[in-house]
């Protein structure tokens, strides 16, 4: 008899048949004890190179390497039952041609487990999403703010906001929706924007700073726990983590100082006898 899990993982087909129904709840997640806590709440989570600059400390996304995302979406997996697991391509890993790209796909999902990948960019990419698609790669689009383009963009601010640049972003979603993106993240474009298209396009959107009519939210997960020092407009803290995490170390630091931890309970008596 052939052993089967007992829980079935949502799959990217699942995401994409979510347009226009309840709205997809995602996050990211880089660890296995996060995706954990998260699992039985989001649909899918992404592990998302914003790992560089959230667990790293860099200053953009750009130094992010395929190994680092290898690493953290196998971390991720092995946290996680139920959830699609996505995971980014790095700055650099595919947008040399599409050959390139299903390389590193292909090597992302055979060493990860993850059931998809996210890359950045609309227009440019759509014929490596095309070719990804057609060889059994699931594909996550990203288009808006896109933060491996921080070099040429000059800054992280919102996009969309006059008629030139939001033709361009229309058009971008466009074209890797019509390529075979199974959805579409949105970032940092205006609401408006992001409602047509979220009408327009196929593929289910996932907003991380569009608008409530968007086919889902996404936001990094340390952001909306209050871990993060300063957060964008978009982000809502929906608790103060940091604070906490301050308090308790504060706690144990006096506590180690006074002597009074570890206390008879926390040590090993000697076995009788
Ligand atoms: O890397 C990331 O966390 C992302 C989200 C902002 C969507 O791409």
């Amino acid at each position: 008899m052939s052993v089967q899990s007992a829980v079935r993982r949502l799959t990217a087909p699942d995401i994409r048949a979510k347009k226009g129904g309840e709205p997809i709840v995602s996050l990211t997640a880089y660890h296995a004890h996060t995706a954990r806590l998260i699992d039985p709440h989001v649909d899918f989570m992404l592990v998302g190179d914003s790992l560089g600059m959230v667990m790293h400390g860099m200053e953009t996304t750009v130094p992010v390497t395929v190994d680092m995302m290898i690493l953290q979406g196998q971390a991720v997996m092995r946290g996680s039952a139920r959830a699609l697991v996505v995971v980014d391509l790095p700055f650099g890993s595919y947008e040399g041609s599409p050959q390139q790209a299903f390389a590193t796909a292909a090597r992302v999902l055979k060493e990860s487990g993850a059931g998809a990948v996210k890359l950045e960019g609309g227009r440019r990419m759509a014929e490596t999403v095309r070719f990804l698609a057609d060889r059994g790669v699931p594909v996550m689009g990203h288009v808006g703010l896109t933060p491996q383009a921080i070099n040429t963009l000059g800054s992280f601010k919102a996009l969309g906001r006059d008629e030139a640049s939001a033709a361009l972003i229309l058009d971008d979603a466009r074209s890797i929706a019509d390529a075979g993106a199974f959805s579409i993240v949105l970032e940092a474009i205006s609401e408006p924007l992001a409602r047509q298209i979220t009408q327009e396009v196929a593929p289910p959107t996932i907003a991380i700073g569009g608008s409530p009519a968007c086919d889902g939210q996404i936001l990094v997960l340390e952001d909306m726990l209050g871990l993060s020092d300063r957060v964008p407009r978009f982000v809502k803290k929906f608790a103060e983590i940091g604070p906490a995490i301050g308090a308790a170390v504060e706690a144990y630091a006096s506590e180690v100082r006074a002597r009074s931890f570890p206390g008879p309970e926390h040590v090993y008596a000697p076995k009788k006898g």
